[in-house]
């Protein structure tokens, strides 16, 4: 029997109006809403397309956002103080600096300059500090790696007990989602193993898994015959391989695969995510869910 598909944009949708109304409560009750400020440095069109989703979600779900375009010339020491005055600004709940930065920048130093208590998008040492601690340390977990463990749960996958194994060791997913898994909590307790690319017999682990959670970048590198029979499969990878002109805009996009060979896996597992669709929509969704968990600690409410 074909696997059931993990539509990441359907659960984006019932989050969004989760938060929504969450949002119109709290504002309702508080006379506030969360603030999330985008700085985008530059003009990387991917950057570009993936900040605009941001500020229009931000939009949709009620928030007050604010998108701050800087020049690509922007000096370092400018950056800083820009983080700074948003750091002490008491509307903003929530500061996200796109990346890839320029080059003249010291991406650490930016990312280090955002109060861990506004790092929504959890990429600051002292929440991913907190994320290895768990529990109720764990303010803001990261957004992909976030988005993933809700679709595990959402769909009603057994996560205790169960074997994890983890493609790929990125400090943006494979470390932070390997980590989630293994904690003692609801979604977690998993027994979690990561390979690499200097894992020996990566299929063999592979083929072990009961969640399979590949964040390599590589397309197609998951072959149908090192998936176990019924387990859940999350492809993390969003790879470019071509382009062609869309039926409905008319104007080219990106054709996108990712890490799991889709079609032939889809005959072998019990849940799979497609590519796109699957992980893609979670983490701006999780973006704003941090967000709103800002403003929630600030008000005492979380
Ligand atoms: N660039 C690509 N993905 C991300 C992300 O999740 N956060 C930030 N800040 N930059 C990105």
């Amino acid at each position: 029997m074909p696997a059931k598909l993990i539509m990441g944009t359907e659960v984006r949708e019932k989050i969004l109006e989760e938060i929504t109304a969450e949002v119109a409560q709290i504002k309702k009750k508080h006379g506030v809403v969360p603030g999330l400020v985008t700085i985008l440095v530059g003009q990387n069109p991917a950057s570009i397309s993936y900040v605009t989703l941001k500020v229009q979600t931000a939009h949709r779900v009620g928030f007050k956002e604010v998108q701050d375009s800087q020049s690509e010339k922007i000096s370092e020491k400018e950056l800083l103080a820009l983080i700074d005055k948003y750091n002490k600004d008491d509307t903003i709940n929530g500061i996200l600096v796109q990346l890839p930065l320029p080059k003249h920048i010291d991406e650490k130093k930016v990312l280090n300059a955002i109060d861990p208590d506004k790092d929504v998008d959890g990429f600051h040492p002292v929440n991913v500090g907190r994320l290895m601690i768990g529990g109720k340390e764990v303010k803001y977990p990261p957004c992909t790696p976030a988005g993933i463990q809700e679709l595990i749960v959402r769909s009603g996958v057994e996560t205790s007990g169960a074997e994890v194994v983890v493609v790929g060791r990125s400090n943006i997913v494979g470390k932070p989602i390997a980590n989630m898994m293994l904690q003692k909590g609801p979604g977690a307790n998993s027994t979690v193993t990561v390979v690499h690319t200097r894992t020996k017999n990566m299929d063999l682990h592979c083929k072990r898994a009961d969640i399979l959670i590949v964040a390599a970048g590589v397309p197609g590198l998951v072959k149908p015959e090192w998936i176990k029979p019924g387990a859940c499969v999350i492809d993390v990878g969003v790879n470019r391989v071509g382009e062609k002109v869309s039926e409905k805009t008319g104007k080219k996009i990106a054709i996108l695969k990712g890490d799991v060979d889709f079609d032939a896996a889809k005959e072998i597992a019990g849940w799979i995510t497609p590519v796109p669709g699957g992980v893609g929509p979670m983490t701006i969704t999780m973006l704003m869910k941090n967000t709103l968990k800002s403003l929630k600690f600030k008000l005492g409410i979380a």
